[in-house]
């Protein structure tokens, strides 16, 4: 075992987590973590039709990276608590403010494939959680940087029905053409109960400008958010959907993108209040960095546990 073993190893890791670099023919942004994104083969590409609240059933297979982050209680069992995202094998993405109460990663199960809440299909899996990172200046009063990162036991096998979604690098051009989408099991109405069959809804990009408006959310809102639903209310997401993403397609890159997580709002379906969602283009340095410190402190104990013992042995027999 050479000296030179642990920097290889590092740069290996490296490499595997930066994944595949953007083409200009995929703009606008880059690719997901590791490999293919963003595609929908159970389904055709461009969602049609409707415009959670005001949603309809998705399709089977409509959003391949949604997941439900269950919790377990005694007597109950696992339940649906938020939405989250798989962006690549073994990650989850979703908000922190959903699993901020309980950071134990042994209560969580991700469940991905699913479509009826309480009727698996043949290849919905269930995962256990291995780690929950928690973005550390994430605060609960404002939803600033309400993220966070649950990285699973094991790696799910994608197919037709389990895809990971897109993370743009760089903020993509929104115009009142792009299509973009919300999926989710939450409540159908502000004080409601959530659908059994997985919802989804097209809604519209609200500008800053507008959402900061005295009447709307009056200068609450950073530029590291993005306002989304309608300007009447009727579609939004609701309590339950928290998490889970909000993705437009791109037709140049004929793949959909993860633009925003679902995070907070003021009621659900109000005019003047849309939906809040973490702008997940300001965040991706961050997930690269969490990802790559896992890797140096897995790297580091890898060498810890096997290498030096075995160098220290070897020095013993010889
Ligand atoms: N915070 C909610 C949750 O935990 C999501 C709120 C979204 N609200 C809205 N009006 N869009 O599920």
């Amino acid at each position: 075992m050479g000296p030179g073993l642990l920097p290889a190893l590092l740069v290996l890791l490296l490499v595997l987590l930066r994944g595949e670099e953007a083409s200009p023919r995929r703009s606008p942004a880059s690719q997901s973590l590791v490999g293919a994104c963003g595609r929908r083969p159970a389904v055709s590409e461009l969602a049609t039709g409707s415009r959670i609240i005001g949603g309809r059933d998705a399709p089977r297979g409509a959003w391949p990276w949604q997941v439900s982050l269950q919790i377990y209680h005694i007597h109950v069992g696992y339940h649906h608590v938020c939405g989250g995202s798989l962006i690549s094998h073994n990650l989850v993405l979703t908000a922190a403010h959903c699993i901020r109460k309980n950071r134990d990663p042994e209560m969580w199960t991700a469940v991905i494939g699913l479509h009826h809440l309480y009727k698996d299909d043949s290849y919905t899996v269930k995962h256990q959680v291995k780690d929950i990172l928690i973005h550390s200046d994430f605060e609960l009063a404002t939803n600033n940087n309400d993220v966070a990162l649950i990285i699973l036991t094991k790696s799910v096998k994608y197919n037709a029905y389990i895809q990971p979604v897109c993370l743009p690098k760089t903020s993509p051009v929104l115009t009142d053409e792009t299509p973009c989408y919300i999926s989710g099991w939450g409540n159908t109405k502000e004080n409601g109960v959530g659908e059994h069959i997985l919802q989804e809804a097209q809604v519209d990009i609200i500008p800053l400008r507008i959402c900061n408006k005295l009447d709307w959310y009056a200068g609450t809102i950073s530029l590291k958010m993005i306002c989304a639903g309608s300007a009447s209310g009727k579609i939004d997401s609701c309590q339950g959907d928290s998490g889970g993403p909000l993705v437009c397609y791109f037709p140049n890159a004929t793949r959909y993108y993860q633009v925003g997580i679902t995070s907070a709002g003021i009621g659900c379906g109000r005019p003047k209040y849309p939906g809040l969602y973490v702008r997940t283009a300001n965040y991706r340095s961050w997930i690269d960095s969490q990802l790559l410190n896992k890797a140096i402190s897995v790297g580091i104990q890898f060498v810890l546990f096997f290498l030096i013992p075995g160098r220290m042995l070897l020095h013993t027999v010889l």
